[in-house]
């Protein structure tokens, strides 16, 4: 697929509805808010304040086409090797559902459901000794999902474990934790895809010594034998696979920590709701496909309005580490700016992508969205039934929830123009019926759906993440120099030699 010349077809609808006011085109266009309504199982979406009108929707639809969507969403499925830079399928769909086809994901699914049944036996021993706590140890995709989900589905948690994550090698993060637990009563899991990664390692040796023996560690890696090396008995080492991305492994051993907070039955019905998710996907054309709308909106605000952030807005506290997760799997995926082929890519790809829950966030930043200079897209999310019973609350919650998504589209008038709202923000509204692991599982597969498919429509690699590599190694290079000041003047950087200088003067 190339995008180039879908560029200019792009402008050229946003140039007729750039002037043209977003309450405009919802007034003067009957029956839109239904039409860019979708529903997909607990999931209700509405694409109704989005700055399209049929037209530009028609083009992006023909994008679609022309970016044979499901094709490529098949490919993907089917483990064809769609992360070429490494030459790796992604299968992370093999974890939760067998809509492949072929040899390849139907291999991937059964190894899976085997591993689930090994995580299965392994909380079955915990839950019969004496721990009470376990940490997850562990970073990136090895860290954000499984924390995310014990967090949003905590009302659903029938796990008789308090779950802990410890990411940061900020040695005050550790020691925080620490005072909180018992060695006698916590389990420790490392998760690491490479078994390679600084931070991990460093906390889980941290970890591992504070515990004082290895029979309560356990592992979750790709490369057993280094979980093994590291003193993890053979027996408490979960495998993964090469094709599974880091930021798309929540569904794997990676979410064993949230499995144990949660219990077997909630954790169960999470894969079963991304499962769902994933039937629509693989099953429906792009005019009905959720996140297809989801990746064409996208695309449609990144390169024919050219706006180069992007929020995400949860109306329910239990979310408010969505972003974060979100944060890894939009920007890692698509921070890219060469094609598959090495070739520059023709348009903008990754806007940042950033957000906070409401109704926190409309007392700090809301002001920028609404009065600022740069139109930020955004999608809101809330839950009609919430898993408490103070209604007046949820009431006051949701009134807010719509009250600002119409007001980011419909601004208001005023004679004084610092009390003026310009309004035409687009944004898209989902709408969870509960926040059940079903809804959750959907919510998040649909998330990487739209995900991959905007990779398509820029020709890029949205499966690895070279990008973080430099700073690694140099990290790894600057080490002798951080623990010794006879090693900075064999630090090449001149600015980086000076600040060394000044570390060491003040320590
Ligand atoms: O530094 C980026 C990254 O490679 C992520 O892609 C990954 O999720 C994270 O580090 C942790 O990697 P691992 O699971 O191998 O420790």
């Amino acid at each position: 697929m190339r995008i180039a010349p879908w560029l200019d077809v792009l402008a050229a609808h946003a140039g007729r509805l750039v002037d043209l006011p977003l309450p405009e085109l919802i007034t003067s266009d009957a029956g839109r808010a239904e039409r860019l309504g979708l529903r997909v199982g607990p999931i209700y979406a509405s694409f109704a304040r989005q700055r399209i009108d049929r037209a530009a929707w028609d083009a992006l639809l023909g994008l679609a086409t022309a970016a044979d969507f499901p094709g490529a969403l098949r490919a993907l499925f089917d483990g064809a090797e769609v992360n070429r830079s490494e030459g790796r399928s992604a299968l992370h769909t093999a974890l939760r559902s067998d809509l492949g086809r072929g040899p390849r994901p139907a291999e991937a699914h059964r190894m899976a459901r085997e591993v689930q049944a090994q995580c299965e036996s392994l909380a079955a021993g915990l839950s019969a000794g004496p721990v009470s706590d376990v940490v997850n140890v562990g970073i990136g995709g090895s860290d954000l999902g499984p924390r995310f989900v014990a967090e949003a589905l905590r009302e659903h948690a029938g796990g008789r474990f308090r779950v802990h994550f410890l990411s940061n090698v900020d040695g005050h993060a550790a020691q925080q934790l620490l005072r909180q637990l018992d060695p006698g009563r916590t389990a420790v899991v490392l998760v690491s895809k490479t078994f390679t990664t600084q931070e991990t390692l460093l906390n889980g040796a941290l970890l591992r010594d504070w515990l004082g023996q290895d029979r309560r560690l356990y592992a979750v890696s790709a490369f057993p034998q280094r979980a093994a090396a590291f003193g993890v008995p053979v027996e408490h080492v979960l495998p993964m696979w090469d094709w599974v991305g880091g930021r798309y492994s929540l569904w794997s051993a990676v979410g064993f920590a949230a499995r144990l907070a949660l219990g077997h039955e909630p954790w169960r019905r999470l894969l079963d709701g991304a499962a769902q998710m994933d039937a629509h996907v693989i099953s429906s054309p792009p005019a009905s496909n959720l996140a297809a709308w989801h990746a064409l909106t996208a695309v449609w605000n990144r390169n024919a309005l050219g706006l180069d952030t992007h929020a995400v807005l949860p109306y329910d506290d239990r979310l408010a580490r969505l972003p974060a997760y979100l944060q890894q799997l939009v920007m890692e995926s698509l921070g890219k700016s060469v094609r598959h082929d090495g070739s520059p890519v023709e348009a903008a790809t990754v806007p940042v992508l950033w957000g906070a829950p409401g109704t926190d966030s409309q007392h700090s930043f809301f002001q920028a969205l609404h009065q600022g200079t740069d139109s930020v897209p955004a999608d809101f999310i809330g839950v009609v039934r919430p898993d408490h019973a103070y209604a007046e609350s949820h009431r006051a919650l949701l009134a807010n929830l719509l009250a600002q998504s119409e007001a980011f589209a419909n601004g208001a008038d005023h004679a004084d123009p610092q009390r003026r709202y310009p309004g035409s923000r687009p944004n898209t509204l989902f709408l969870l019926d509960a926040l059940t692991p079903e809804a959750l599982g959907a919510l998040l597969a649909m998330y990487e759906h739209s995900v991959y498919l905007q990779s398509v429509v820029w020709g890029i690699n949205a499966f690895d993440q070279w990008g973080v590599e430099l700073g690694k190694r140099i990290a790894n290079e600057l080490l002798p120099a951080i623990a010794s000041p006879e090693h900075v003047t064999t630090t090449a950087d001149p600015v980086t030699r000076v600040l060394l200088g000044e570390l060491h003067a003040r320590r």
